[in-house]
């Protein structure tokens, strides 16, 4: 593991310094924005491939930027599922993105699941590691630096709500606008490693992307992007469901599965779990 910890460190660095990259960044923005982001995630799928390569321990890699996994190490036992550049749209307008990735041992599936990392590429950069406990770094002068490990509470104050209003089932506005009346404050940008991360690191709340009238099964991909926040929730001491069941006990047919998903600190999710038992 200690291999799969480096090199998505050396990926890290490479993707900050393509993200400033004035020939893939901004110089481009002005005529396409849609090209740039897409020659941006690409070029991170790219780097992180590269680096998976070198280890010898990772058999396949499945990369949300393509259609079927990959077999790296016939020999190797981990499996990975990455997002290189979640959220990329959001560089345009210069808010936080970030890279996620699922680690599993023999094969893909939550049962197979041992350790769940991200990467925040904002103001700073910083990397989250959650294997037995969940472990915040900061790169500073080239190097990542171990800060913290992270622990829930039990009651956060953030709320998260995604989703298109309009499409929310009346249960689920009447739940959120419920938190709202609490004294929860709205903390959305968008992104959703710099929204859960922001979850994670004031404590608790409660991030959401439901299903929806337009998304039945929710937006958010199962393998890139649900189950690596749930084991990292899991791990930190909250908790992560699809409004019914555990998000780690849940499958998957296909790489590309989507879920409706609540991750939060134990309090707002007994109260997802409550209103969703009961509007079934
Ligand atoms: O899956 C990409 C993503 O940008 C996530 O990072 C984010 O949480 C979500 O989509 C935002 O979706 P919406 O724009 O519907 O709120």
């Amino acid at each position: 593991m200690r291999d799969i910890f480096d090199a998505i460190q050396k990926s890290a660095k490479r993707i900050k310094e393509a993200i400033d990259t004035k020939d893939i960044g901004y110089s481009q923005l002005e005529n396409s924005s849609g090209e740039t982001q897409l020659e941006l995630d690409i070029k991170c799928d790219m780097i992180i491939e590269e680096e998976f390569s070198k280890v010898a321990s990772i058999h396949t890699v499945a990369s949300e930027e393509k259609e079927h996994e990959e077999v790296l190490h016939e020999n190797g036992k981990y499996f990975i599922a990455y997002d290189p550049l979640d959220g990329s749209s959001l560089i345009d307008v210069n808010l936080s993105v970030g890279s996620i990735f699922g680690i599993y041992e023999g094969a893909f599936g939550t049962q197979k699941m041992v350790a769940a990392c991200y990467v925040v590429y904002g103001p700073r950069v910083e990397m989250v590691f959650s294997q037995n406990k969940t472990k915040l770094y900061l790169l500073q002068a080239g190097e990542f630096e171990f800060v913290k490990e992270i622990r829930l509470n039990e009651k956060g104050k953030l709320m998260a709500p995604g989703g298109t209003q309009q499409n929310w089932k009346k249960y689920h506005k009447a739940m959120i606008d419920g938190f709202f009346a609490e004294g929860y404050r709205l903390r959305y940008s968008g992104g959703m490693v710099p929204d859960l991360h922001q979850i994670l690191l004031k404590g608790g709340g409660l991030f959401s992307y439901p299903a929806t009238s337009d998304k039945p099964e929710g937006k958010l991909r199962r393998l890139f992007e649900v189950f690596p926040f749930a084991f990292v929730f899991k791990t930190s001491g909250g908790e992560a469901v699809d409004g019914k069941d555990e998000i780690l006990t849940l499958g998957h047919a296909h790489i590309h599965d989507t879920s409706p998903c609540f991750f939060g600190s134990k309090y707002e999710i007994d109260r997802v779990k409550e209103v969703y038992a009961r509007n079934a």
